[in-house]
């Protein structure tokens, strides 16, 4: 087995690559750290999965990590946060930082208090998801809006395409008629089509993304555990399914050519 050459590194994962505008803000706060990303594509889109499975793999990839080295991780996604963080916190023998939509942070911005949540179908179902709203945003109203096939797309067709035009046309349109003036990015895969939902809101509709505060959080993490720093900056990428595809995505998306290898958490 090829192991990631470095001892310690952050592990970020999500079902694809989502979570790569989570491990951006990652980098630009804790630039001295090696992160090792691993892309779970085999399984995406994550929002249509069964929460058991959600679970099992979660752990599965947690323990994997771990063996590999990792010295934290942090799950760059909304999906499987609500349906196996607790599961993979009992489970890891790591520091875990998940992240959740910022309905916190929206329902206390919001002017009108209307706010919009986009998220995946598995996330807005979730009993994590329901605690959130009931805990902080029980005073405005939430347009909870699941996205079907908007990761998926962002993943295969790419962010500027009549795909993803018409996807968002269906729903983003519902969140402008009722007045939202916050909308919640609650999947790590829509920052990548953020312009294309700012231009189906009225002008001075804030979008919430949860990248600064999940970098925040891992600072925080890794100063309590003592275990900040000891890296260079260093990236290296890991795909459950074809990396030829996955390559030419993150050309797309992040501009830079990197060499990802084929890993199946588990098999080491
Ligand atoms: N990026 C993921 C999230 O934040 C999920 C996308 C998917 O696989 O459905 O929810």
């Amino acid at each position: 087995m090829d192991y990631f050459p470095l001892n310690h590194p952050i592990a970020v994962f999500d079902s694809g690559l989502g979570g790569l505008t989570v491990l951006r803000a990652l980098r630009e706060r804790l630039p001295q750290e090696d992160f090792f990303y691993f892309a779970d594509t085999r399984h995406l889109p994550y929002g249509d999965r069964p929460e058991a499975f959600l679970r099992q793999r979660g752990v599965a990839i947690a323990e994997a990590l771990h063996r590999r080295g990792a010295k934290a991780m942090v799950i760059a996604c909304n999906t499987a946060t609500a349906a196996a963080a607790e599961a993979i916190r009992a489970a890891a023998a790591l520091p875990v930082v998940a992240l959740e939509p910022g309905v916190k942070p929206a329902a206390a911005l919001s002017q009108r208090g209307v706010i919009g949540v986009l998220a995946t179908t598995r996330t807005l179902h979730s009993e994590r998801f329901q605690r959130l709203v009931a805990n902080h945003a029980h005073h405005v109203q939430v347009l909870a809006q699941a996205c079907p096939g908007l990761a998926d797309a962002i993943e295969n067709d790419g962010p500027d395409s009549p795909q993803i035009e018409a996807l968002l046309d269906r729903f983003v349109a519902p969140l402008a008629q009722a007045g939202a003036d916050v909308v919640v990015l609650g999947c790590t895969h829509y920052p990548w089509v953020a312009d294309g939902i700012a231009r189906r809101m009225p002008a001075g509709t804030v979008l919430l993304d949860t990248g600064e505060a999940v970098a925040r959080q891992l600072e925080r993490v890794l100063l309590a555990g003592h275990l900040q720093g000891g890296g260079a900056g260093r990236l290296a990428m890991a795909t459950s399914g074809a990396p030829a595809p996955v390559i030419a995505t993150v050309d797309r998306l992040f501009g830079q050519k990197i060499k990802i290898e084929h890993w199946e958490p588990g098999s080491d």
